[in-house]
């Protein structure tokens, strides 16, 4: 049925859809729903395109990062996440702000060389030609010179694998405003031959890692404790607890990856807001926060001599203003515009600056009075609109189900027929 689906056009796609499905007409019109994403667009960036999906797109509001005030596109369908980002933030503006930094942006691309017969000579002879291979790069994708980016360093690793010893040469790229996968992939093949000359030995694999552990940002956040009072508890009891769940999570890989979850909350929206490869930023991150040998939590929580909660994160990312998708994509295009970020590493400080908001929120709730109450009241409205509520109808029925403490889906059905709703 499916047979050269790729070459069809995109309504006789929905036809055959439609026919395998069994879809409705309503169903069918979901799909013929045009976003701000053209059609036309979409049918060139993948293949077998039917049509485009939508999640809710926010503004997290209140980050003041060095301190300049951003307002955050963020791109995500889980209910709590833009609030907790944008209470958190304003703690932290209150404290006087994330304070972030950057370490560079430099991508790393691998060619991995077997049967290498003396490696130390080969490690030798990549040494010696340092500066030919690197211009051999740079002419590989002359484009990236001229915007003030290239290959800049060559460093040879020996890795042991379960069946042999092999050399691998990480080629450092500056890639500018770019992601620059392209790039350095096109940069590794080229590299290959002059590699395997070198080292007598065969280049099997030249391809990107997609742990860019030189190119990183860094937030901190200072609060003072009194900051942190919440309804029944102590500024300072709230602090240690904090700091408590931080060592709980640096002990035990179940929390670790709850408490990393959390971060990716925020930063998985801020970057899909932007178009971003949010695979690769996800793959970097939890491969950073495996660096040490064991999986920790990524940032940290600490209390510093003045007895104030110090934050801090630091996160592998490679981040791009331009490249991929990004220029097609008016929405990504345009989270730029919103956001007033202007270049890759701005976009990179700001994203681990709302992963470090993002945590904190979730671990003062957690401490405090337990995630749930904030997550409820957001759910309730999900369940409210899953169950046909419409308007006004939404809170009326999320208010109800809130009060009886009861949010699923039957009971807002119930409310909504006893309001005379369908
Ligand atoms: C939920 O999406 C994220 C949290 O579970 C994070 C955490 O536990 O730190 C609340």
């Amino acid at each position: 049925m499916f047979a050269g689906y790729y070459k069809k056009t995109r309504e006789e796609r929905l036809a055959i859809l439609r026919e395998y499905a069994g879809l409705t007409d309503e169903e069918l019109a979901a799909l013929q729903a045009e976003g701000a994403l053209p059609f036309e667009t979409a049918n060139h960036m993948i293949e077998n395109m039917i049509g485009t999906f939508q999640v809710p797109l926010g503004l997290g509001l209140n980050m003041v990062m060095n301190g300049k005030e951003y307002a955050v596109p963020m791109a995500t369908e889980e209910p709590s996440v833009i609030a907790a980002m944008s209470s958190a933030s304003k703690l932290i503006a209150r404290s006087g702000g994330m304070v972030a930094t950057s370490s560079g942006r430099l991508m790393t691309g691998q060619i991995a060389v077997y049967g290498v017969p003396d490696f130390e000579r080969a490690k030798m002879a990549i040494a010696e030609q340092q500066a030919t291979l690197i211009d051999a790069a740079n002419a590989a994708y002359p484009s990236l010179i001229k915007r003030g980016g290239g290959a800049r360093e060559i460093v040879v690793r020996e890795i042991e694998t379960a069946q042999e010893k092999l050399l691998v040469v990480h080629l450092y790229v500056e890639t500018r405003e770019a992601m620059g996968a392209n790039m350095i992939n096109t940069m590794v093949e080229a590299l290959a031959p002059e590699i395997e000359r070198l080292t007598s030995g065969t280049a099997e694999m030249k391809i990107l890692s997609n742990l860019t552990d030189m190119a990183t940002a860094t937030a901190t956040c200072t609060i003072p404790a009194n900051l942190l009072l919440s309804k029944n508890m102590g500024g300072e009891e709230v602090r240690d607890r904090i700091v408590r769940a931080f060592a709980f999570s640096d002990a035990d890989i179940y929390r670790a990856a709850t408490h990393n979850k959390g971060i990716m909350n925020g930063v998985d929206a801020i970057l899909l807001a932007f178009g971003n490869d949010v695979r690769s930023i996800s793959a970097a991150a939890h491969a950073y926060a495996a660096k040490d040998g064991r999986y920790r939590p990524m940032s940290s929580w600490a209390v510093n001599g003045a007895g104030d909660l110090v934050g801090e994160l630091t996160l592998p990312m490679p981040v791009a203003t331009v490249g991929g998708s990004i220029a097609i994509s008016p929405l990504a295009t345009l989270a730029q515009k919103i956001a007033k970020v202007e270049n890759a590493e701005e976009l990179a400080m700001l994203a681990v600056s709302v992963g470090l908001a993002q945590n904190l929120a979730a671990l003062k709730a957690l401490v405090t009075e337990g995630i749930q109450r904030g997550h409820m009241s957001l759910q309730a409205k999900s369940t409210a609109i899953s169950a046909g509520a419409t308007g006004a109808e939404i809170d009326m029925v999320a208010e109800k189900m809130l009060a009886a403490g009861q949010i699923n889906l039957s009971f807002a059905k119930e409310i909504i027929k006893q309001n005379g709703g369908t």
